[in-house]
């Protein structure tokens, strides 16, 4: 594979933005002719913000896994597709190979035939980190399917309201799932989630851990009995084949949920051709993936950076993808580490969470290590902070490895803004620069343009984006008002991401955190409301009011003000509440600090003072700012004395 449109210098970088920008259509519609189509696009673009309609490529016809899979077989085909590292170190490791992932596809494909899924069907994806998974979500794509894979953390009734807006009738999960020291039973989470569930017909059952499962008649299979079978249908002349059906450029690839700042997760919906594009343009210009080498992304399938930096954009380029099943502290803090010497990992892409929590163990675990292998070393999913990219830098990029920072949200389906490792400058803890194709803009709560520098000439705004690229949402699943009303109508005309952000006089772009009531706990996206809504479901709570502090791993910490009508104890009535938590919404939405307080600072119209309440989280007591609004003002002081 070769990779034309790859930047090679600051130079190219400038060019190609200013390019994308004076003519949007002749630039992404030349880098599209890199991809195969069964059918060129009529239109490269059609948007409007407005409704918003956003079209790439209509009119085009094509499959995403012709692009990921079929395309590399004939110069490719024994080359590792996917390297699979178990969660045991002792486990065999399984290497994929594009020919052994495109048998294994098709016949997933064959399967959800056989099990009645057309295309157009939302499919359920509930997995641990396996090669299945990865086979299960390319099977969908290959039959036009539309899969929605649900992070292995989340409680059976998240699944069970995924399920129902989804309005989805078909499961793939497994037995359960190896993670650390743990087995998740997650069969048994589904079954749970299945209760009073009438519109699911089928669940495909991987055995991964062999936990004992209630497998019901007439709705659960045995994975690897549909895929024997499926194999002997398909298999001509010594060759397992499934003609990939044919897709609209503009047709649904997934749905993946993600938090807001209302009560109600949101079913993002990504389409096939855009979302291509834009996953594979990044991939390859940002880590300047070069052929051969080992790309190891340490996100979960479950979000967005693993559909995007695992599957499509590294299969779309023909690269190695690295994936492991485990976590990074088991079975000791030294893991990613052993991974890289042992897979001779060129880039490492991971979240700030995860190198502050391996800070924390110091020097031992990074004795004897080699690392040499390490060319590119990635973050994502939170703002770094300065003292975690030098630990990075120095320790496990050796400073001579870039580091690219790169912003990007579930929304926008690929990353917008970072650095091109080794190619654009990279400066500790900012994002930098926005890919070609991105017009960042920065405004105040009005929506008016923020032109007015500090001191150090930096602008400080809302971050909005002018235009769409590629990898935009299209739309909210079965709610395209609220697709509009989240994003494209707090200013007219802009997509607003809900971040903050500062720009330099160079125009690099430092993201300092959400402006909205969303929380980023160790990088998963928590909406207040969402947590608020499951404490609220304890059959003691009155009210409560959550928001975010700075914790030094997690980034931010989940601080929870709850009124109680009765007490048992504080301590029972403490673990009920993130016992209720844990099954409303999954244990990672668990608060860190939970407060009993007998009144919420209030306005006089009822709205709660959160500004307050994150103020005093913070540990900030003095400065809480205007609070002549409040109807009573002594229950801050309640507050303050009561902090936790
Ligand atoms: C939010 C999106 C993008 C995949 C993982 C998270 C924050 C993401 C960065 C970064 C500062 C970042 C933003 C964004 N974020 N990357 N490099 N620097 N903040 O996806 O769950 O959709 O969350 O994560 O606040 O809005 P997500």
């Amino acid at each position: 594979m070769s990779y034309p449109y790859q930047i090679k210098s600051l130079e190219a970088y400038k060019e190609a933005y200013k390019k994308s920008v004076d003519d949007p259509e002749a630039f992404w519609g030349a880098i599209a002719e890199n991809f195969l189509w069964r059918k060129k696009w009529d239109k490269v673009l059609n948007w409007n913000f407005k409704e918003p309609k956003i079209e790439w490529f209509a009119g085009g016809k094509l499959n995403i896994t012709e692009n990921c899979i079929d395309r590399h077989l004939a110069t490719m085909g024994d080359k590792p597709a996917i390297i699979w590292e178990p969660n045991n170190p002792e486990e065999r490791v399984r290497t994929v190979t594009y020919n052994r992932l495109h048998k294994r596809v098709c016949q997933f494909a064959q399967v959800l035939i056989n099990n009645g899924v057309k295309k157009g069907d939302r499919v359920c994806i509930y997995m641990g980190m396996i090669p299945e998974l990865a086979y299960a979500v390319l099977g969908c794509a290959r039959i036009g399917a539309i899969h929605s894979v649900i992070f292995g953390g989340f409680s059976a009734q998240s699944i069970a309201d995924r399920l129902e807006d989804a309005k989805a009738a078909f499961i793939v999960t497994c037995d359960g799932a190896y993670r650390g020291a743990k087995d998740i039973p997650l069969k048994s989470v589904i079954d749970d989630a299945l209760v009073g569930n009438k519109t699911v017909k089928r669940v495909i059952v991987y055995t991964r851990t062999r936990t004992p499962v209630a497998m019901l008649k007439g709705r659960d299979v045995w994975w690897e009995d549909e895929m024997e079978h499926a194999e002997t249908q398909i298999e001509k002349d010594g060759v397992v084949s499934f003609p990939a059906v044919e897709m609209d450029a503009e047709d649904p690839l997934f749905i993946l949920y993600t938090s807001g700042s209302t009560g109600k997760p949101k079913g993002v919906v990504h389409t096939i051709g855009g979302y291509m594009v834009w996953t594979n343009y990044t991939f390859v210009n940002i880590f300047q993936y070069q052929p051969g080498q080992v790309h190891f992304c340490t996100a979960d399938i479950g979000w967005i950076t693993g559909h995007s930096y695992i599957v499509y954009g590294p299969l779309s380029a023909g690269a190695t993808s690295l994936m492991f099943e485990g976590i990074p502290t088991y079975p000791d803090a030294g893991r990613f580490w052993d991974i890289t010497d042992k897979h001779k990992v060129d880039i490492l892409y991971t979240a700030p969470t995860a190198i502050r929590s391996l800070m924390g163990f110091g020097a031992d675990p990074l004795k004897g290590k080699n690392l040499s292998s390490l060319k590119v070393l990635g973050t994502v999913g939170e703002p770094i902070n300065e003292e975690a990219w030098h630990w990075y830098d120095e320790n496990i990029g050796r400073k001579r490895s870039p580091i690219v920072d790169t912003w990007w949200q579930t929304e926008t389906g690929g990353t917008l803004i970072s650095n091109l490792a080794g190619v654009t400058p990279a400066i500790p803890s900012w994002a930098t620069l926005p890919m070609p194709g991105v017009q960042p803009i920065l405004v105040d709560e009005q929506g008016k343009e923020v032109t007015e520098k500090d001191e150090h000439g930096i602008i400080k705004g809302n971050l909005c984006i002018k235009a769409p690229w590629p990898g935009i949402l299209r739309t909210t699943y079965g709610d395209h008002e609220r697709c509009r009303t989240n994003y494209f109508a707090t200013y007219e005309n802009l997509y607003f991401t809900g971040d903050g952000a500062l720009k330099d006089a160079n125009g690099n772009y430092r993201i300092t955190g959400r402006v909205d009531d969303v929380l980023n706990v160790s990088g998963h996206r928590i909406g207040t409301a969402e947590v608020e809504n499951a404490i609220n479901m304890h059959t003691g709570v009155v009210e409560s009011a959550v928001v975010g502090y700075p914790h030094d791993i997690k980034g931010q910490g989940i601080y929870a003000y709850v009124i109680c009508s009765q007490h048992e104890s504080e301590e029972q009535t403490r673990k009920d509440i993130l016992q209720t938590v844990t099954r409303v919404i999954g244990a990672i939405a668990k608060p860190d600090k939970i407060q009993f307080v007998s009144g919420l600072p209030k306005t006089r119209s009822g709205k709660i003072m959160r500004r307050v309440l994150r103020k005093i989280a913070e540990g900030e007591m003095q400065n809480l700012g205007d609070t002549s609004t409040l109807l009573d003002p002594g229950v801050v002081d309640e507050i303050k004395n009561g902090r936790v």
